[in-house]
């Protein structure tokens, strides 16, 4: 029965087990991933693409257990290079499937790219805003 340990960005830690291969699969991710595990205990890992492997928020640094996760494949690492404050402990939660006792912490910051314009837009320039307009005068003797 692996154990669980998430680190939270205010460093208070969550401590969860679950039995392989008896956790409801939900969709979140690979099954029995960091993120699957998070959303069956109510813990707020980010997902912003669903746990599909094509965003970073779900970025955990893992301090304890590397040898209890699934191998990293190409597609993960590939993901993992645009990462905020990536390490060679880093990890997508989505993708890292738990075998064993494992502790994981969640960086600062995470990169939304979802929110940031809907797709990886690395080395583009940012769009440019139309400049703000200020309201016409209105004529006088219209104020009430
Ligand atoms: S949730 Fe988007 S890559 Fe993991």
């Amino acid at each position: 029965m692996p154990k669980v340990t998430f680190i939270l960005r205010d460093k208070t830690e969550k401590t969860v087990e679950f039995e392989s291969g008896k956790l409801p699969y939900d969709g979140h991710g690979l099954p029995e991933s960091f993120l699957d595990v998070a959303m069956h205990c109510g813990i707020a890992l980010e997902h912003a693409c669903g746990g599909s492997c094509a965003c970073t928020t779900c970025h955990l640094v893992i301090r304890q257990g590397m040898q209890n996760l699934s191998e990293m494949e190409d597609n993960e690492a590939d993901r993992l290079d645009t990462a905020w404050d990536l390490t060679t402990a880093s990890r997508l939660g989505c993708q890292a499937v738990i075998k064993g006792d494992v502790v994981a912490e969640f960086p600062m910051y995470t990169r939304n790219y979802v929110q940031e314009g809907g797709a990886i837009q690395l080395g583009q320039p940012e769009p440019s805003t139309p400049a703000a307009s200020s309201p016409e005068p209105e004529p006088a003797g219209s104020r009430k």
